[in-house]
C-alpha cells in the first residue's frame, strides 16, 4: 500500500518553493513552509498570496477555498519545525554545498521514515543523498515554473533510491494532479538538459545584437508555437537560477560550451537584473514579482521609423514546389497580382493544382468565400516566363535548395528585372549573401524565410545581409505586413532565428534518446508538460521531416563549428535508412497505419 502523505515540509520559499507549497495545499496536503529568516518567510508568504489572489480575481478559486488553502500552510523559521512531517521538498538555491549541509541537518531532525526530496534542477541527487544516513529515502522531485500550472514532475531515482520510495512519490504526484516521468540522475534531467542550451543560445543572440529581444521572443512564439519566447522565459525562471543551472550543466554535463553561461547572464545577475522577481531582467516589469511588462528604453516605437519603403504592386514567385505554391496563394489572397514562374520545366500544372486545392480547402473550412476564391485565382498568371518578371516590383524565389541553382537564377533575375526591384530568396539553410553576390545589386537582395507551412504560419523572418539596404528591409517588412504577417528582422546566419534555436534542441533530443536516457514518449511528454510546448521534439521531427532537420542542422554546424552542434548519428542513420517522418510513413514513430 502506498504511503500516506498527510503533512509535508517545503524548505526555501523562493519562486519554486512557494509554488510547490501552493501545489500541496491546493490538493489538501498540510504544509510546513520553512525559511531561514522572518523577511524571507514574509516574501514567501507574499508570493503565495499573490498567486492565490490572482486565481481568486480570475474566478478560478473561491475565496473560501483560498482561505482553506492558506490555513493548511504553517509558515515557520528554521528546520526544527520539520520534525513530524512525512516528506520534505527542498527548494533552496542551486549550490551543492548548501544542499548537502541542509540534507545532513534534515537527516538529523526528521523522523527516520521521512522521505527527503530535492527540487534541484541540475545538481546530482546522488551527491545530495549521500550527505544523509538514509540515501535510499532521497529522491529528486523536480517541479516546473510556475509550479501550480505546469503538469510535469521529474522523479529522479539514484542508484540507491529504494523502489518503494519511488512508487510512493509517483503516487503522490498523481494525487497532486501532476504527471511524472521517472528518470535516473543526470545533469539537467530531461527538460532542463534540452531547454537550457536553447535559452543560453538566445541570450548569445541578444548579446551579439543579432536580433532584438522582442524579435527573438516573437520568432519562437509565432514560428514554433511556444507559449513564451526564451528571454521572457528566462525572466520567469530567474537569471540567477538560470546561471547556476547552466554552470552546473557545463561542469557536470560534459563541458558542452553551449552550456557555458553567456557572459551577459552573469553581468545581469551582478547588476541585480534577475527577471520578474526583481522587476527587471531582459524586460522591465511594473513591479517586482509582476508578470506585466512595461515599456523601457529598448521598447520599439509603436510605428517603427523606417526609411521610405518602395511601393510593391506586382509580385513574381519562382519555383514549383509546395513552398512556391504556398507563396503564390499567400500573395494572391492578399490582393497582389502574382506571376507564377516554374524556372525548371516551364509548366505550372503541379503548382496550379496545389494552389486550387488549398483554396478549395479554405472555402470548405469557411476561411474564404466563393467570390474571393475566384478573385484570388484571377489574380494569378500561371506559366509566366522569367522574362515576364521584367516589370514586377518583388520577386520571391523558392527553387531547389542548392546554391548553384539559386545563384544562376539570381544572375538571370539581375539581367531581366528593372532597377530597384526587391529580390528575395526563401532559402532556409544557405547564406543569403551568396545569392545576393550573384547579382550586381546586392543592396536589393534579402531573405524572406517563411516557416513551413508558408500559407498558415503567421511569421516571416526578414534576413538582411551585410549588403542589404535599409530601404529593401523596410520594403520587405511593409509587404509582409500587407500579407498580415508578423516580421522579425535578423542577420544572415545559418538557421536565422527560428531554426538556429530550434534545430540544435531537436538534435539534443535525438542525442538523449540515442544515449538511452529516456524514451521518445517520455522526452516528448517532458517538453509538453514541463515547458508547455505544443508538440514534443520527436513529434516536430516527424512532422518537418528528419532529412529537412538534418540538412538544417548540418548548415548550423558547418557555420559555427561547435562540436555540440554536430548532427546526432542516430538522426543521420534514420535519414540514410529512409525513415523521414510522416512523409515516408516512419520516423521516430511509425505512421504507416494512418
Ligand atoms: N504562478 C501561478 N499561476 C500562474 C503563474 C504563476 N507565476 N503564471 C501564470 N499562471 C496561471 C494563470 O493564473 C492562468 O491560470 P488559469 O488558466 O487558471 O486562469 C494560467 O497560468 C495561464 O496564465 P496566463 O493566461 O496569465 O498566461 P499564459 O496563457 O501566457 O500562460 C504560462 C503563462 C503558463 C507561464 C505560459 O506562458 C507557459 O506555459 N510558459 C512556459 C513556462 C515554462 O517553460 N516553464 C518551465 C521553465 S523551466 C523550469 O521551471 C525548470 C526549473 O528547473 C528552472
Amino acid at each position: 500500500m502506498a504511503r500516506e502523505f498527510t503533512r509535508v515540509g517545503v524548505v526555501g520559499l523562493g519562486t519554486m518553493g512557494a509554488g510547490i507549497v501552493e501545489v500541496f495545499a491546493r490538493n489538501g496536503v498540510d504544509v510546513v513552509a520553512v525559511e531561514v529568516s522572518e523577511p524571507a518567510l514574509a516574501r514567501g508568504r507574499a508570493t503565495l498570496a499573490r498567486s492565490t489572489d490572482r486565481a481568486v480575481a480570475k474566478g478560478k478559486l473561491a475565496e473560501t477555498d483560498r482561505d482553506a488553502l492558506h490555513s493548511r500552510v504553517d509558515f515557520q523559521v528554521g528546520l526544527e519545525a520539520l520534525r513530524a512531517v512525512d516528506l520534505v521538498v527542498e527548494a533552496v538555491p542551486e549550490h551543492l554545498d548548501l544542499k548537502r549541509r541542509l540534507f545532513a541537518e534534515l537527516d538529523r531532525i526528521c523522523r527516520p521514515d521521512t522521505i527527503l526530496a530535492t527540487n534541484t534542477s541540475s545538481l546530482s541527487v546522488t551527491d545530495i543523498a549521500v550527505a544523509t544516513d538514509r540515501p535510499q529515502q532521497v529522491v529528486g522531485l523536480h517541479f516546473f515554473n510556475p509550479a501550480p500550472v505546469m503538469k510535469l514532475v521529474e522523479v529522479v531515482r539514484t542508484v540507491v533510491t529504494a523502489a518503494d520510495v519511488v512508487d510512493d512519490v509517483e503516487a503522490l504526484c498523481a494525487r497532486l494532479g501532476k504527471v511524472d516521468v521517472t528518470i535516473s540522475d543526470r545533469a539537467g534531467f530531461i527538460a532542463n538538459a534540452l531547454l537550457f542550451g536553447y535559452l543560453n543560445q538566445a541570450v548569445g543572440m541578444v548579446e551579439a545584437r543579432y536580433a532584438t529581444r522582442e524579435d527573438i521572443d516573437l520568432a519562437m512564439k509565432l514560428g514554433c508555437g511556444l507559449p513564451m519566447g526564451p528571454l521572457a522565459l528566462l525572466d520567469l525562471i530567474g537569471l540567477d537560477t538560470a546561471y547556476e543551472i547552466l554552470n552546473t550543466m557545463y561542469r557536470h554535463g560534459g563541458r558542452d560550451r553551449r552550456h557555458a553561461p553567456t557572459p551577459l547572464i552573469r553581468q545581469m545577475v551582478t547588476a541585480g537584473l534577475l527577471g520578474r522577481k526583481s522587476g527587471r531582467g531582459f524586460y522591465t516589469y511594473d513591479k517586482p514579482g509582476s508578470a506585466k511588462v512595461v515599456p523601457d528604453g529598448q521598447t520599439p516605437a509603436p510605428t517603427r521609423t523606417v526609411p521610405d519603403s518602395a511601393p510593391v504592386t506586382t509580385v513574381g514567385v519562382v519555383g514549383a514546389g509546395a513552398l512556391a505554391a504556398g507563396l503564390v496563394e499567400v500573395f494572391a489572397r492578399a490582393g497582389y497580382p502574382v506571376l507564377s514562374v516554374d524556372g525548371d520545366t516551364g509548366s505550372s500544372a503541379g503548382i496550379s493544382d496545389a494552389v486550387r486545392t488549398a483554396l478549395d480547402e479554405d472555402v470548405a473550412r469557411g476561411a474564404l468565400d466563393a467570390a474571393d476564391h475566384e478573385a484570388t485565382l484571377a489574380r494569378i498568371t500561371w506559366s509566366a516566363t522569367l522574362e515576364q518578371l521584367a516589370d514586377v516590383d518583388l520577386v520571391v524565389e523558392a527553387v531547389a535548395e542548392e546554391s548553384s541553382v539559386k545563384q544562376a537564377l539570381f544572375a538571370r533575375l539581375d539581367e531581366v528585372c528593372k532597377p530597384g526591384v526587391l529580390l528575395a530568396t526563401t532559402t532556409s539553410s544557405l547564406p543569403v549573401i551568396e545569392v545576393a553576390m550573384a547579382t550586381q545589386r546586392p543592396a536589393d537582395v534579402l531573405g524572406l524565410h517563411f516557416p513551413d507551412p508558408a500559407a498558415r504560419r503567421p511569421l516571416v523572418e526578414v534576413v538582411r545581409t551585410i549588403r542589404t539596404s535599409a530601404e529593401a528591409t523596410a520594403t520587405a517588412t511593409a509587404v509582409c505586413a500587407a500579407l498580415g504577417r508578423t516580421t522579425v528582422v535578423c542577420g544572415d546566419r545559418a538557421g536565422f532565428v527560428v531554426d538556429a534555436l530550434l534545430l540544435p534542441y531537436l538534435n539534443d533530443a535525438v542525442r538523449m534518446l540515442e544515449a538511452g536516457y529516456a524514451s521518445v514518449d517520455d522526452i516528448d511528454h517532458a517538453m509538453k508538460l514541463g515547458c508547455g510546448y505544443p508538440t514534443g521534439p520527436f513529434e516536430v521531427l516527424d512532422a518537418i521531416g528528419l532529412d529537412v532537420a538534418l540538412a538544417g542542422q548540418r548548415a548550423v554546424y558547418r557555420e559555427q563549428r561547435e562540436p555540440g552542434l554536430a548532427p546526432a548519428p542516430l538522426l543521420e542513420h534514420l535519414v540514410t535508412a529512409g525513415y523521414l517522418g510522416h512523409r515516408s510513413g516512419r520516423g521516430f514513430r511509425d505512421h504507416s497505419g494512418r
